[in-house]
């Protein structure tokens, strides 16, 4: 008989540990080690990987021999969910959306279950939180109709694959994946070994049978329940549904992508019936953006396929106490540091002894070296407290010298710029094409930060 032995695994990243300690040592977050049954090493528990095992042809093959197959996929029916996707939902495609509870992942799954079924797809959408007269009356508010959607409310994985057998599913949703357990783990319900059985046995039908499943999971700030985290080397996409509390827009991005560009984001708004695609989101950030004060400038920010504008605002103001603080809010604060730095250094803006705060408008993350620029404008714009221009763009990357360098995708940036009603770019020199002029919309290009600086001011 196998030795059944306990461990201690830390609730939000998955780290184990063979004694209890009060602060994980690989995410260093407190309280979250608990004690949890290992597995037996035959059963697909464990680290997920007994899984692989039984769909796979172990016979290695040459490279050359291997058929090539093409990835199969379909519409969800909802367009940004299949630019995050990589263009569809993949056949067989283990797809974990995660979010903050209350964020609205329900609501995109059931509307996208809805869609699939009106496409002509079969859906079993299981809920281990709400009952399906819950569900139901969410359905009609969103006024879901597909013929091909069935419903059940379930915990249990063995009975789940019961009705997967029986449905026949092409989608499958699970509500959340954290509600399942499985009985060939011994640990509660919504532990990390639970969690990763029941994802285990869910790869196995994704796989075997060939149905798309989405993965529900929240993510919990305290640890009460293990984050999706600890899933995302398991499945071939993972999601991140955020958004700001107060806020109706809300943007889902890809994290990991096994067919697909991770760097693809889809924009929704929240509205009473439901999740509406928002088509222009460059339109919607710049909606609430104040003419005329200093500190705002306007950046073109590629987004996967697409550039969105997003207005970046800097504050900068004599500090109070001996030592500057710095806060940042969608954009590294490294970054700003270095950015800091390069205009108190290049460009002679004495800003090293002031507080400083950065934030990107509409809660949106920017993590592209393109926005560099911008950052820069703004903070001398506070500095000096004399407004960008309200028609001007600004977008390149500010290297360590204070010289600009060139970005990815300056065209499809200059033409959103020029479609938003933007009269002026100022950009990287290096990236210019003399030989190609430009109708509508005057492009500066720059060297060094203070030529920036010259144009601008
Ligand atoms: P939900 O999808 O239940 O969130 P999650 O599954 O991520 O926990 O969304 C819940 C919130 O969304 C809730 O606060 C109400 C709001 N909501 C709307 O504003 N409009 C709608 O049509 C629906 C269905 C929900
Ligand atoms: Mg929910």
């Amino acid at each position: 008989m196998a030795k059944t032995r306990t461990v201690f695994c830390c609730q939000s990243c998955g780290h184990s540990a063979p004694k209890w300690m009060g602060r994980c040592p690989a995410c260093e977050a407190w309280g979250t080690m608990e004690e949890e049954v290992e597995a037996p090493k035959s059963s697909a528990g464990g680290k997920g990987r007994g899984a692989f095992g039984a769909i796979t042809n172990s016979k290695p093959q040459r490279l050359n021999d291997i058929a090539e197959s093409s990835i199969q996929r379909n519409s969800t029916g909802i367009g940004e969910l299949d630019r995050v996707l990589g263009g569809g939902l993949v056949r067989g495609a283990l797809v974990l959306v995660g979010g903050d509870p209350g964020i609205g992942k329900s609501t995109l799954m059931l509307q996208a279950a809805d869609k699939i079924g009106l496409l002509g797809g079969r859906v079993l959408y299981v809920t281990g939180e709400e009952s399906p007269a819950q569900t139901k009356m969410r359905a009609v508010r969103l006024g879901a109709t597909a013929e091909e959607l069935f419903l059940v409310a379930e915990t249990s994985m063995e009975r789940v694959e019961q009705h997967v057998a029986e449905i026949k599913p092409q989608v499958l949703v699970i509500d959340s994946v954290q509600t399942l357990f499985t009985e060939s783990a011994t640990s509660t319900p919504g532990s990390v070994s639970q969690l990763r059985a029941v994802t285990a046995r869910l790869m196995v039908l994704a796989k075997g049978l060939e149905i798309s499943t989405f993965l529900v999971g929240h993510v919990t700030k305290d640890g009460s329940i293990a984050g999706p985290r600890v899933l995302e080397h398991m499945v071939d996409t993972v999601l991140y549904f955020q958004g700001q509390r107060g806020h109706a827009f809300r943007v889902l991005r890809a994290i990991k992508n096994r067919f697909g560009s991770t760097n693809e984001i889809g924009a929704f708004e929240m509205q009473g019936k439901g999740l509406v695609e928002i088509k222009n989101p460059s339109a919607l950030f710049l909606a609430e953006r104040l003419a005329g004060a200093s500190g705002s400038v306007v950046v073109a920010s590629f987004e996967g396929t697409r550039p969105i504008l997003v207005e970046v605002q800097a504050l900068v103001s004599p500090t109070p106490y001996g030592t500057p603080r710095r806060t940042t809010m969608g954009v590294d604060s490294g970054r700003v540091a270095l950015l800091l730095a390069v205009l108190e250094k290049k460009a002679g803006l004495d800003v090293g002894a002031s507080d400083t705060f950065v934030n990107v408008a509409g809660g949106m993350r920017l993590d592209e070296p393109a926005v560099d620029l911008a950052v820069v404008a703004a903070l001398a714009s506070s500095h000096i407290d004399r407004p960008v221009d309200a028609e001007t763009l600004v977008f390149g990357e500010v290297g360590l010298g204070g010289e600009v360098r060139a970005v990815v995708a300056a065209d499809a940036r200059i033409a959103e710029a020029r479609q938003l009603g933007f009269k002026r770019v100022i950009m990287p020199k290096n990236n210019l094409k003399p030989e190609e002029p430009i109708e509508g919309i005057l492009v500066v290009g720059v060297e060094k930060v203070e030529e920036m600086l010259d144009a601008l001011f």
